[in-house]
């Protein structure tokens, strides 16, 4: 490890070239390690560990004491967005998240933009508590969720199988659920640029959900909000570099990346890696896209499939990093394996 390393990620996303091929990925804080379980038992609730800044800032540099990794995410949660407008948030065990549902003009009209950073100051702590903690060559990554995904949870309530409601009420063009996307651009503007303000220098915009989305419904949906997000952030004085994660879009990365200026994007394991050089590196740097399954299960299958990306994907366009989040199930030493395949390949 070097002081130059933070570099690595910034200059990817600068289309410069890096010393040396970033890596982190998605979920890297998080119940397959150890320590993690442990100061979960001791915080009580998830959110009593999103909430409590030593503890978050402490979780959020685990990972990075086990592995050579260049960047830290913050941890908290894309939902607590919806939490800090009023809406009521629980994480049940083993069934994820539970939200009071927003279904009609009145109940988006009972959401409360005014509140969002007050309530959300511990997650500021939080970026404040691990900012002097980190090695100099690690780059500190903040984030929230696209109104897209986030409105789905807040429609259906929780996790669902086929975002029914969802999409019902995005494609019939209902006019509570417009108020709604744009209540929740103001308050992700709100919040990234009180993140970054706190001390993160990257942010990473997640729109899980984004396949749900069909071709006609995918600008207004997908594009046109999180552009609103970067173009807020922009306006506001805000130069970090953004990585959008619209996942599962498929050849609609292009569209994706055409539609929005940011300087990375993240892609789905099912993205054929030759096509990602031929299309999208000419474009912006790209961030993917390991099978979380393959990470999981390890075997050959582990490092061939970590060989193919890395050769196929040039390093100065490409942060390596997963297709989603890592499994709960997964063992450390297969992440050890992952890293170790990357800087043996890379020479670095
Ligand atoms: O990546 C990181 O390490 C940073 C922290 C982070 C978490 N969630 C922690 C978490 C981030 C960036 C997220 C994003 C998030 N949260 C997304 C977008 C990315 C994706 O996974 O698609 C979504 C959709 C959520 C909503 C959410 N949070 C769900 C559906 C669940 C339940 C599923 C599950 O894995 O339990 C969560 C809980 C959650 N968020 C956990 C963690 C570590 C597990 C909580 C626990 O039981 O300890």
């Amino acid at each position: 490890m070097n002081s130059d390393n933070k570099k690595a990620l910034m200059s990817v996303l600068a289309n410069e070239k890096p010393h040396r091929r970033p890596l982190w990925f998605m979920r890297q804080a998080g119940r397959y390690l150890e320590e993690y379980r442990n100061l979960r038992k001791t915080a009580g609730s998830f959110l009593d560990l999103c909430y409590n800044p030593d503890f978050a800032a402490e979780v959020t540099i685990q990972p990075l004491r086990r592995f050579d990794l260049d960047a830290a995410i913050l941890f908290s949660d894309i939902l607590v967005v919806p939490q800090a407008m009023g809406s009521e948030l629980g994480f049940v065990q083993n069934e994820g998240p539970k939200l009071s549902v927003t279904r009609s003009m009145a109940d988006v009209e009972k959401l409360e933009l005014s509140r969002v950073n007050e309530f959300l100051d511990p997650v500021f702590n939080t970026i404040k508590t691990v900012k002097p903690e980190l090695d100099s060559h690690v780059a500190f990554i903040g984030f929230c969720g696209a109104p897209w995904t986030v409105a789905t949870y807040m429609i259906e309530g929780g996790t669902s199988q086929d975002r029914f409601l969802s999409k019902k009420a995005a494609f019939s063009g209902e006019t509570w659920f417009d108020v709604l996307i744009d209540k929740l651009i103001i308050a992700s503007i709100d919040y990234l640029e009180a993140q970054v303000r706190a001390g993160v220098e990257v942010i990473q915009i997640f729109d899980s959900w984004a396949s749900d989305l069909p071709d006609l419904q995918r600008e207004k949906y997908c594009y046109k909000p999180i552009a609103k997000i970067v173009a807020g952030l922009r306006e506001r004085g805000v130069q970090v570099p953004i990585i959008g994660f619209a996942k599962g879009l498929g050849a609609g990365q292009l569209d994706f990346v055409k539609a929005i200026d940011m300087q990375g994007i993240g892609v789905e394991s099912s993205l054929p890696v030759n096509w990602i050089r031929e299309n999208l590196i000419d474009k912006v740097a790209v961030q993917g896209n390991l099978d979380p399954v393959l990470l999981d299960i390890g075997g050959p299958g582990l490092k061939e499939n970590v060989r193919h990306i890395v050769s196929n994907i040039p390093m100065d366009r490409h942060i390596f990093n997963l297709g989603h989040g890592v499994r709960q199930t997964t063992e450390v030493d297969h992440i050890h394996i992952m890293v170790d395949t990357v800087r043996e390949f890379d020479g670095s």
